[in-house]
């Protein structure tokens, strides 16, 4: 069978599957489902400082080619999330990759400061690309100045491995990975959900309450492949890609253009074993085609 180990700047990850955040909750809402020990790392929805409600519903629009939302990051905060969600990944043995968002760098490295040397946690996810948030999220995303602000500010606050989530609503990503390992950053990620919006033509009103929201699913993947090849290039970290990942051969795809490991949104939503069922198609469609270890998959593309 392959050798399915990578490291994720600094994350020793049994396999290269994870979970996208905010779609795969604190990773004990699927358990009844799969041992989520069975993934390289569980990366959980997006912490702030405190608690916050996310947007009004309705919040979900199903739309051709994948899914359209507004939660707006609803989340416990991180003193919740450490007390009632952590202790159950720690348990586990899975490593946990948090996902942090704030509304400015200092409520970054606040959330960093309180995650740092807590039992299960291994990385954090720095989500500066959220479409749903008024303050915070994409627009410290789609500039590179305010992007490294936050990665510089939290590169201060924590010895952990940190990730910043890219946009892909920008010109050219190339910016964003330079920066970000300017700033201190250990892998990146991308893609967060693409702005996007679904009205009902009969009431003439918008679907969601937020009345925009982010695009996510296979839709998006075409685009989340350009993103990710182009981030290889220019990436002396590793990369984490994401981006309407359904099967084991969207998720190679990936690895392929030059991604290290791969995490899986929207699909978990269809068929909750849909982690699994990616990860073991990998397997098999690695072992099918000779190759030993995922790791010399990686950037095999031939141009
Ligand atoms: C319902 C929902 C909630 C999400 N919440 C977060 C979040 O809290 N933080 C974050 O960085 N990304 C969040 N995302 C973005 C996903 O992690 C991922 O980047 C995106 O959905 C693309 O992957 P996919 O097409 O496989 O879903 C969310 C996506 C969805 C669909």
């Amino acid at each position: 069978m392959a050798r399915m180990a990578v490291n994720l700047g600094g994350v020793a990850m049994k396999n290269p599957v994870t979970t996208a955040s905010g779609t795969f909750g604190y990773g004990r809402e699927y358990d009844a489902f799969f041992d989520v020990s069975r993934l390289g790392a569980v990366t959980v929805k997006g912490v702030r400082a405190r608690p916050w409600p996310g947007n009004p519903l309705p919040r979900h629009a199903e739309v051709p080619g994948g899914l359209l939302n507004a939660i707006g990051l609803q989340g416990p905060g991180v003193e919740a999330f450490i007390a009632d969600d952590l202790p159950f990944l720690a348990a586990r043995g899975v490593p946990a990759i948090v996902n942090v968002w704030g509304t400015s760098a200092e409520e970054y490295a606040q959330v960093a400061a309180a995650l740092e040397g807590k039992p299960g946690v291994a990385m954090l996810e720095l989500n500066v690309s959220c479409p749903n948030v008024k303050e915070g999220g994409a627009s410290f995303g789609t500039r590179v100045e305010t992007f490294a602000e936050v990665v510089r500010a939290v590169r201060a606050a924590t010895t952990l491995p940190i990730m910043p989530k890219l946009a892909p609503n920008v010109p050219d990503v190339r910016p964003f990975v330079r920066a970000a390992q300017e700033a201190g950053a250990d892998a990146v990620s991308l893609i967060n959900t693409l702005p996007g919006m679904a009205v009902d033509l009969e009431a003439r009103r918008p679907i969601l309450a937020n009345r925009t929201g982010g695009l996510s699913g296979p839709g998006i993947h075409p685009i989340a492949l350009k993103h990710v090849w182009e981030a290889a290039q220019v990436a002396e970290v590793p990369i984490l890609a994401m981006g309407g990942i359904m099967d084991a051969k969207d998720a190679l795809d990936f690895i392929l253009v030059g991604a290290t490991a791969v995490a899986v949104g929207t699909a978990t939503f269809l068929d909750p074993l849909a982690p699994v069922r990616v990860l073991e198609g990998m397997e098999r469609w690695l072992d099918d085609h000779g190759v030993a270890d995922v790791n010399d998959f990686r950037g095999a593309l031939r141009l």
